[in-house]
């Protein structure tokens, strides 16, 4: 409790110096626009801002003023669930107020800058006004209009002692690209419902309007499906561990599988609605013919290989030999086969129920990393080479691939797969997500399909974005700085095609919804600006100015972060005389780092980083810590010097 004290009041005095910066921006003059114009911490950057003179000061009764019936009832209750929870202040939506204090127009007349997520936000001393062609719109300028207010708007409870003033402008705003996603990775971890929830409140924030939901994968079948039962009475369940996903022990029979979950056509009918009420689509995958174990032990018959009848659903033991590269060399085969027709008669009732349940236009049917050693080695598989005139396997896969875009596409949907769909000569209509690096998207972009744009260089949340010493193992490392450089449109492609981008959360590594928190932000953030902001506004300085400022607002919002652009990035190196050097370099300016090799915790009265360091020898540890001026900022991180001496060989 007292804990609790502390915490509240420090939030506060952070917020009251928040609202007194704002105060005092009316009191300075024109020559101090700039520094007022930094106070204002948008994400995305909007495409224009005009900082006026003046604040608003929320009155003790706010009135919001919007037409009924016309789709903007979300945008209301979102904005006075917002006001209401965290100022305590009463809000009322009596449409003829006489002078309203938020006024939500729907345009009469289509205003084409705006299109159809577009809006303008005035705010002026005595009103605020936004205005859209459509309702999404509308939602969208809520989020900026938030954002202008002071970051305990952002409290789960009522904050006092907060002066809530918002600067006055006047925002016009659009994106740049209609389909801004998120991939959310619940087969490989479940996650419950509500925590789904919170992940849709979390992203609409930054204005994503997808929600890429990965349904299905080695580890779990996560959606009921109607007639198939063992899909989640079997395939949803496997045996719980904990500790470095990948290497773990085979479970042995005797384990019990009690660890996973799924969710019913009910609570995917209310996810749905929840997502729809917040501008979000929710596009299914199920993940087809690789990455399948999990509907193989409920159902082996859909495989080529009679094994299956053994097979587990996987609890992180190693499935896959991934030392010559992808497509990976199987050690079970998690693959649907493409030559037994009782596939395609699941494959139809699957895609039939699940294009029933989600309105979205796409449904995503995987595709990607599907080994092919079982299916080299098949009669059945042989045979329908024979019969199809198919030369290499992976023209398999692309036959595969084709007559489940048919099954698709007769259910009224679009059909959309990773970029591996295009080796074997993917359909003209087929969709594609390119993942393994934007070139594909590019070409296939060029090849007039439609490209969503989700490159592992830029776009993989899952991938560690700070030194191994702080982060759960991961492969390869995606820093926020990398992020940020995310160019959805790249020279090459042809932006007619590229309908979007998004970014992933993969979940192999991630058994909490406070650690998905921590990977998604600040990363998505740096996705958000660069999917909606035009590449002109993109600026890293600001940039990181606003994710500080978001920072605070996460602390109230009671969201997990990263704090690793604080922590320093350690680079090793070997002298000419074979010394161990070690660099520290900040991800952010302005930062100064203290370290000590005699095993003592530094604080800034110890010696201050300047030049590479060669550790004396005898220490067997370095310890850092980051500081901005008195305030320390970053993590303490102890690394050993063996640790650095492996990494330097
Ligand atoms: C993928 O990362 N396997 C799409």
């Amino acid at each position: 409790m007292k804990k609790l004290f502390i915490l509240l009041s420090c939030c506060i005095f952070t917020a009251g110096a928040y609202a007194q910066t704002l105060v005092n921006e009316t009191e300075i003059g024109d020559a101090e626009t700039a520094i007022s114009q930094a106070q204002i911490a948008i994400i995305p950057e909007p495409v224009s801002l005009m900082k006026k003179a003046g604040t608003f000061t929320l009155p003790a009764n706010i009135s919001i003023q919007a037409a009924k019936g016309e789709g903007l009832t979300q945008s209301i209750n979102f904005l006075s669930e917002r006001i209401t929870t965290a100022t305590g202040k009463f809000v009322s939506t009596v449409s003829n107020a006489n002078h309203p204090t938020i006024k939500l127009i729907l345009n009469t007349q289509n205003d084409p800058q705006l299109g159809l997520e577009g809006y303008k936000l005035n705010v002026n001393t005595t009103q605020i006004v936004i205005t859209a062609n459509k309702p999404a719109g509308i939602f969208w300028g809520v989020q900026s209009l938030i954002q202008l207010f002071p970051p305990a708007i952002e409290s789960k409870e009522l904050v006092e002692n907060v002066k809530w003033k918002l600067p006055c402008v006047d925002v016009i705003d659009y994106p740049k690209l209609g389909w801004r996603g998120l991939m959310f990775d619940v087969a490989r971890h479940f996650f419950t419902k509500e925590e789904v929830k919170q992940f849709i409140d979390n992203m609409v924030r930054y204005k994503f309007n997808l929600l890429h939901f990965h349904l299905t994968d080695d580890e779990g079948w996560r959606i009921e499906i109607k007639g198939l039962p063992k899909l989640t009475e079997v395939g949803a369940w496997s045996v719980k561990k904990t500790g470095t996903f990948g290497d773990f022990i085979p479970p042995t029979a005797d384990e019990p599988r009690t660890y996973g979950g799924f969710y019913t056509q009910e609570d995917i009918k209310e996810l749905v609605q929840y997502a729809q009420d917040r501008f979000v689509n929710i596009m299914p995958e199920i993940d087809v013919p690789g990455h399948s174990l999990a509907a193989i032990a409920a159902y082996p018959e859909l495989s080529c290989t009679p094994d299956a009848v053994n097979y587990k659903v996987r609890s992180g033991e190693k499935i896959m030999d991934w030392s010559r590269g992808a497509p990976p060399l199987a050690l079970v085969d998690n693959t649907l086969c493409p030559a037994n027709e009782k596939v395609y008669v699941f494959l139809d009732s699957v895609i039939t129920q699940v294009a029933k349940l989600f309105p979205f236009e796409y449904i995503h049917m995987g595709g990607d990393e599907a080994p092919h050693n079982f299916w080299e080695k098949n009669d059945q598989v042989k045979a329908l080479m024979q019969r199809e005139g198919l030369k290499t396997i992976p023209q398999v896969q692309a036959y595969f691939e084709k007559r489940i875009e048919q099954i698709v596409v007769s259910k009224g949907k679009k059909f959309m797969a990773w970029d591996e769909i295009l080796e074997g000569g993917a359909s003209p209509t087929a969709s594609v997500m390119s993942w393994r690096g934007l070139k594909y998207g590019i070409q296939a972009s060029k090849d007039k399909h439609n490209v969503v744009m989700s490159p592992t260089e830029f776009a993989y949340l899952d991938y560690m974005q700070a030194d191994l010493i702080t982060e759960p193992k991961v492969y390869a490392s995606l820093r926020l700085n990398k992020t940020y450089q995310f160019n959805p449109l790249p020279a090459g492609a042809d932006p007619k095609f590229i309908i979007g981008a998004q970014a992933n959360l993969w979940t192999e590594q991630i058994f909490n919804f406070r650690q998905v928190q921590y990977m998604v932000w600040p990363r998505a953030f740096a996705i958000s600006e660069s999917i909606w902001s035009p590449l002109e506004k993109k600026n890293w300085t600001s940039f990181i100015d606003r994710t500080e400022a978001h920072f605070k607002r996460l602390d109230f919002a009671e969201v997990k972060y990263s704090p690793a652009i604080y922590d320093p990035i350690f680079t090793v190196k070997r002298s000419a005389d074979k010394q161990l050097m070690i660099e520290l370099t900040p991800e952010i300016d302005g930062l100064d780092i203290y370290y000590s090799f005699d095993n003592s915790m530094p604080d800034r009265f110890y010696p201050k980083y300047a030049s590479a360091l060669t550790p004396p020898k005898d220490a067997n540890m370095l310890r850092v810590i980051t500081y901005r001026g008195k305030q320390a900022v970053g993590r303490l991180i102890s690394i050993s010097i063996a640790e650095l001496q492996k990494r330097a060989r």
